[in-house]
């Protein structure tokens, strides 16, 4: 808890700071973010679907959540929360509308992905697309999850793609009722928490070629799920980006005020090679129109009190980030424009050359990159905005949460 006798961060915070990082190469302490509570005077604590969580990084839906085993190295390496590879709902007989979707792929290829301006970055090419196993066999990795979250080792939600139908064309209902009851009866008590995935393979199918089918699967979707629903839920819906201009972007999110979060925005999608991409295109286009709901951040004066409230812009659910997110500072990026959690998938699979930590996990070595970088982490850079007027500490203690409330406050 902030307390108000605390001193603010003793001048020399930099040098623990490259302290720290140096000797955290070799081991990462599990309960990193206490640890930089009480040498940083830094509350790190994020939020994610309503549920306040330790830090604001967790793992994307993805290849990175297919089974127990990745679970359980994200929950030891200390990551925040974690979302399950996308499931293609089905009804009592099997049927999946969606089972397009469903398609089965192994190979992954982690390359470098220039930027249309140069700039080199990453990328994962893949060809797959959702959870190909047996929806039994998802419902078992759930429980996993579930206990995992009710041990307060990581907070786990489950990924659907639902069936979206043709305008004029009626929602498969039965698709959204079986596979919501069954994952509720396997996540036992509420709320439920879902994920809804419009990927970007959506958005380079014929399907999302219009975009007044598009706003309509945003508006109804949420209150589809909700009806479907035996138990309380929480949805949170994961925007692609469509094929056309940032306007529409926007317009996608304004339609979107029946979720309670969204996930700001999926990968890009390259026609040509029919793969969805990342890389600093994907970042430059989620920032560019993220700035287009947010304008202008004010600056918090000391002492001054920030409003809380999850989703605090009107009319707008709460953000999470995603996409090439490979340090703090990009991190904040999103923060800045109100993102209060954020989900990473490429940064958990680069060569181990390119992380400085010499021992641990993948998970471990980029949370240690993305938070304890002297330079480029997430400590440096919220220091950072403190010099600069930008955040403010309240009762001695610099808060991560100010910064996305900053930008709901812009609005
Ligand atoms: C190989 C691969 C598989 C993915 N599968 C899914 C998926 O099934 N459902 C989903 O919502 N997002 C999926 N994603 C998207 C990621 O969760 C993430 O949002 C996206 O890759 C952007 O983050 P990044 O730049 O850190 O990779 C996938 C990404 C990759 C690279």
């Amino acid at each position: 808890m902030a307390s108000r006798t605390r001193a603010p961060a003793a001048p020399g915070a930099p040098a623990a700071l490259e302290r720290d990082f140096e000797r955290f190469r070799r081991e990462l302490p599990r309960d990193f973010a206490a640890h930089v509570r009480d040498t940083f005077r830094i509350d790190l604590t994020g939020r994610y679907l309503g549920h306040a969580i330790p830090h604001p990084i967790g793992k994307g839906s993805g290849q990175l959540s297919l089974n127990a085993g990745q679970l359980e190295d994200a929950a030891a390496a200390g990551l925040a929360f974690a979302v399950l590879k996308t499931v293609i709902a089905e009804d009592e007989t099997g049927a999946q509308t969606m089972a397009a979707w469903a398609v089965h792929e192994t190979r992954m290829k982690v390359e470098r992905r220039a930027a249309a301006d140069g700039r080199p970055g990453w990328t994962v090419t893949w060809k797959g697309r959702g959870w190909d196993r047996s929806f039994t066999e998802y419902l078992a990795l759930v429980r996993a999850g579930r206990d995992l979250t009710r041990a307060g080792r990581l907070l786990v939600v489950p990924s659907v793609k639902y069936h979206l139908p043709r305008l004029g064309e009626p929602f498969r209902e039965a698709e959204y009722r079986y596979t919501t009851a069954r994952l509720a009866d396997a996540w036992g008590e509420p709320p439920l928490l879902v994920e809804k995935d419009f990927s970007p393979t959506l958005a380079g199918d014929a399907l999302a070629d219009d975009r007044a089918q598009i706003l309509r699967w945003l508006r109804e979707v949420p209150g589809r799920i909700r009806a479907a629903s035996p138990i309380p839920v929480r949805v949170a819906v994961k925007l692609m980006n469509a094929r056309f201009d940032d306007q529409f972007q926007v317009e996608m999110m304004k339609e979107s005020r029946g979720a309670d979060a969204l996930v700001v925005f999926n990968r890009l999608f390259d026609v040509e090679r029919g793969v969805a991409f990342g890389g600093w295109d994907l970042s430059d286009r989620n920032l560019r129109v993220l700035d287009g709901m947010t304008p202008g951040t004010p600056h918090l004066r000391a002492g001054s009190v920030v409003p809380l409230t999850p989703g605090a812009s009107p009319g707008i659910p709460a953000l999470t980030g995603t996409g090439n997110i490979g340090s703090g500072r990009m991190l904040l990026e999103y923060a800045r424009r109100g993102c209060e959690s954020v989900q990473l998938h490429t940064f958990f699979q680069l060569p181990l050359s390119e992380y400085p930590a010499t021992r641990g996990s993948r998970t471990q070595r980029a949370l240690h990159a993305l938070v304890f970088h002297p330079q480029d982490g997430l400590i440096a850079g919220l220091l950072e905005l403190e010099a600069r007027g930008e955040v403010a500490r309240r009762d001695g203690e610099l808060h991560f949460l100010d910064v996305p409330a900053l930008a709901h406050r812009a609005r």
